[in-house]
């Protein structure tokens, strides 16, 4: 080792720098002693036992978790548990390689002149030599415990992976959650007001101006389990216009009222509140990526990147005037996903 040293400390040919040659070579705990190197391979095969150990619970708390229980709970408590079972599942990998590496592979210092990209047949032939020496250097072979910790973790680390993409094949991915709305009615069977927010008053038709958009919520709704998240879905825009100027489909007849339209308010890209009306153009624009709605053509998208027109709620008026919802929506609000029906 001494000798390779003293030669590779000479001067380079470069004129710039000098060759710095190696260090001398300091041999390893675990070289001399091999109390260390086997607690050096225990120490690996704990890190591998923690990937071990962790790529299981991921998984088992994925299936304690099962997020398609409408539960938000959960949904925290299923990321979390996935996250930190392949997050420790990857990291007690790569520190095992690397522990490993360090303390028990082989410690030859070797330096090799830089050569042309491609070597010739005889160079190829010694990379495949060299490669073998490494398994070789290893010392897997002479370790069946190492071995198998390793080969159990690899096996086990893509599962983090797959169980979920298999585990969700086919299934709701939360649709469900969206497709029902405070709209569909009160729990005693009586229709659902459109109110102010947060004031929770009622709208007359009269109350809605032509050209202009007003945020309504389900009127007297219950702040009960879940309150924040059924008014988010249920938040919806209620925009006045021309009723000549409408394009209502035959199927769509009797959803609006004297011009006036409701739609939520959810954005179909990713679920922004659409909030900017322009009246001249009767366009509604969502702020988080520009994708623009034609009011008065069941608010298709005519710009952005949304894929899907916003929801429409069909609306009445009583006999004093109120305006209040037919019937829930008759589709999920929210984004869009690949599962949904349109
Ligand atoms: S969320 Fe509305 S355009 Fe992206």
């Amino acid at each position: 080792m001494s000798e390779e040293h003293n030669e590779l400390a000479e001067p380079s040919t470069a004129d710039s720098f000098e060759n710095p040659g190696l260090g001398h070579h300091r041999p390893r705990l675990g070289d001399e002693d091999p109390r260390a190197a086997k607690r050096s391979e225990r120490q690996v095969v704990a890190l591998f036992t923690v990937s071990i150990l962790a790529t299981i619970g991921g998984i088992v708390g994925y299936f304690a978790f099962p997020v398609a229980e409408a539960d938000a709970g959960n949904v925290r408590m299923s990321t979390l548990v996935l996250g930190l079972g392949l997050g420790l599942g990857m990291l007690g990998i790569g520190a095992a390689a690397v522990h490993w590496a360090k303390s028990l592979m082989n410690d030859h210092e070797k330096v090799e002149e830089r050569h042309e990209q491609r070597g010739d047949d005889a160079t190829r032939e010694r990379a495949v030599e060299m490669l073998q020496e490494g398994v070789a250097d290893s010392g897997i072979a002479r370790r069946p415990v190492l071995k198998g910790a390793l080969g159990t973790a690899l096996a086990l680390a893509p599962l983090s992976f797959v169980v979920p993409l298999v585990g969700n094949l086919g299934a709701d991915w939360n649709v469900s959650k969206f497709r029902h709305t405070a709209w569909a009615g009160t729990p005693d069977g009586g229709p659902r007001y459109l109110a102010t927010d947060p004031t929770d008053r009622r709208i007359k038709a009269s109350d809605i101006t032509r050209g202009s958009m007003v945020h309504v919520m389900p009127y007297r709704l219950p702040e009960e389990e879940h309150y924040l998240e059924e008014k988010a879905k249920a938040v919806v825009i209620v925009i006045r216009v021309d009723p000549s100027i409408l394009k209502e489909p035959e199927e769509r007849r009797g959803w609006s009222y004297d011009g006036i339209v409701a739609y939520s308010k959810v954005c179909t890209h990713v679920g922004c509140p659409v909030a900017l009306y322009e009246q001249q153009t009767h366009h509604v624009l969502c702020p988080c990526h520009q994708s623009t709605f034609d009011i008065t053509d069941q608010a298709k998208v005519v710009f952005g990147p949304a894929k899907r027109p916003l929801p429409q709620l069909p609306i009445a008026v009583d006999d004093e005037g109120y305006l209040y919802a037919q019937q829930d929506f008759d589709e999920p609000v929210g984004p869009s996903y690949w599962e949904r029906e349109r």
